[in-house]
């Protein structure tokens, strides 16, 4: 699918099909009427013989109609006026997309589709990434593809007869940058973990840097040594697959400005190591580097949409296995900071390896850090698989994070770090233990762990434990939280 935008008159439009929006009882949108009147009330004919009913998802193909340039007009179902939602406006497109699938070129005016305030921009950047959404498939690694989805060639936004085409352009190729980054990180997400080892995403990271002119540099076991991070190489050494320290940078902006950080979890597989999992689902422990291809993804959509913004990411990367080497429930590990940390459980491994990723980013002096986490059970049972937990040590960044989320469907819900939470952390033998008491404010302990290696700058947490991917059916990788952190750096980029 390529997306471009196109002005003019509906009626006269050449395309092999041109989607208009029909509300509920079949009340006509303003490019509906448009082409209504230019066929002679064909439109109108649809919905009085009840084919047409506007009922939101449903779609009707109308052909051959007198007056109208194209050979088709579909009539795409909106709801009740007055009630679009952004979710609405996105299922409405994809609806549009899948009954074209047979066509090469699609013109959509979406201009009533969505809800107040969402501006021309907004509209084609939903558009896009949306759409594309429905090209997403999870069969690279089967002998014998899926058969591919039937999509239109061509699809253009219509702006309407004499405005300005360049909102949506911009829009377009902010949604595009957006939908590549996103599904960047879903393959990576969706790669099982035999393959998509600690080397393969770093052989990954290094390709898209030399793509995107990012900066990267790779750390081995060694050098991770030579950091003292005995927090994070104690969790890699239950493992044969070496760890590995992936650095990029994206100078985008000033040259000396501080950047923004980004650190990802970066855990390929993570079995819980001796403090093991149960059977049940442990496949999806592979997405446990979810919060490491979100990084990936939005280096990738900020490269190419030239955002003027200085990015630092760093991704900690190992497996969490049991071996002989492994972590032992009671070991104590010295952190990079120094700070001593009582493993009393080797499931909670990634705050062990993020601490020590934490307290590297330091040296980078950034405006501030947001690492990105598929980190606690708890979080899924606090928030579902709608909002990621968003923890911060700045009202104004949690604001801003927030914000950049509800924009294009990646939203993001803030949960309290008050200090009495802390003293669940506390033990007898070391700074801290990596746990907090069971079945009590899970996702919060986990980040007020975090939040002691995150002293020395703005910072925030995101726990996608419940957004970055779904079970089921549809089991994938979403591409979350790609949407939100890559409209974060482009408002901050101006
Ligand atoms: N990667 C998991 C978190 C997770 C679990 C995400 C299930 C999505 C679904 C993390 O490493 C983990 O195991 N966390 C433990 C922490 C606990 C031992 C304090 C958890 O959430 O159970
Ligand atoms: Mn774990
Ligand atoms: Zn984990």
């Amino acid at each position: 699918m390529e997306f471009s935008t196109k002005s003019g008159e509906l009626a006269a439009l050449r395309v092999d099909c041109i989607a208009v929006g029909l509300h509920a009882q079949g009340e006509l949108t303003a490019a509906a009427r448009a082409l209504d009147v230019a066929c002679g009330g064909e439109l109108r004919a649809a919905v009085k013989s009840g084919e047409a009913t506007g009922q939101r998802g449903s779609t009707v193909m109308l052909r051959a109609l007198k007056g109208i340039a194209s050979a088709r007009v579909l009539l795409v179902g909106l709801g009740k006026r007055g009630e679009a939602t952004d979710r609405a406006f996105g299922e409405a497109v994809r609806a549009a997309v899948r009954a074209t699938g047979a066509l090469r070129t699609l013109a959509i005016d979406c201009n009533d589709w969505a809800p107040q305030g969402r501006d021309a921009r907004w509209r084609a950047a939903q558009l896009v990434i949306s759409a594309r959404e429905a090209a997403v498939r999870t069969d690279e690694l089967k002998s014998r593809r899926d058969p591919e989805p039937r999509l239109p060639a061509q699809v253009a936004i219509v702006v309407g007869a004499r405005a300005d085409e360049s909102p949506a352009a911009r829009g377009i190729a902010h949604g595009r940058a957006i939908a590549n980054g996103a599904d960047f990180a879903r393959r990576l997400g969706n790669l099982p973990g035999n393959v998509c080892t600690p080397t393969f995403l770093a052989a990954e990271a290094r390709a898209l840097g030399r793509a995107f002119g990012i900066t990267t540099q790779i750390l081995l076991p060694r050098q991770i040594e030579a950091l003292r991070m005995g927090s994070f190489l104690s969790v890699a050494r239950g493992s044969d697959e070496p760890a590995r320290l992936i650095v990029l940078k994206y100078d985008g902006g000033r040259r000396g400005a501080a950047p923004i950080a980004l650190v990802g979890k970066g855990i390929t597989f993570d079995s819980g190591g001796v403090s093991i999992k149960p059977a049940a689902a442990m496949d999806e422990m592979k997405y446990d580097m979810c919060g490491a291809a979100a990084v990936l993804g939005t280096l990738r959509a900020a490269a190419e949409l030239k955002l003027r913004v200085n990015v630092v990411g760093v991704i900690p990367a190992c497996e969490n296995l049991p071996s002989g080497r492994a972590n032992k429930p009671g070991d104590i590990v010295t952190s990079m900071s120094g700070q001593t940390i009582e493993v009393l459980n080797t499931d909670a491994e990634g705050r062990l390896i993020l601490c020590d990723a934490l307290t590297y980013v330091g040296r980078f002096k950034p405006a501030a850090v947001i690492d990105i986490a598929t980190l606690t059970g708890a979080c899924v049972t606090a928030l579902g698989n709608v909002n990621s937990g968003l923890f911060a040590n700045d009202d104004e960044l949690a604001q801003q994070l927030a914000a950049a989320g509800r924009r294009h469907g990646d939203p993001a819900w803030r949960l309290p770090l008050d200090d009495d939470y802390q003293e669940q952390l506390k033990s007898n033998f070391a700074d801290m233990a990596n746990i907090g008491s069971p079945a009590n404010a899970g996702a919060i302990t986990a980040a007020c762990f975090l939040s002691r290696y995150a002293k020395d700058y703005r910072w925030a947490h995101l726990d996608i434990a419940g957004t970055a991917w779904r079970t089921g059916a549809a089991k994938g990788a979403t591409g979350r939280p790609v949407p939100l952190l890559t409209e974060f750096l482009a408002e901050r980029a101006g």
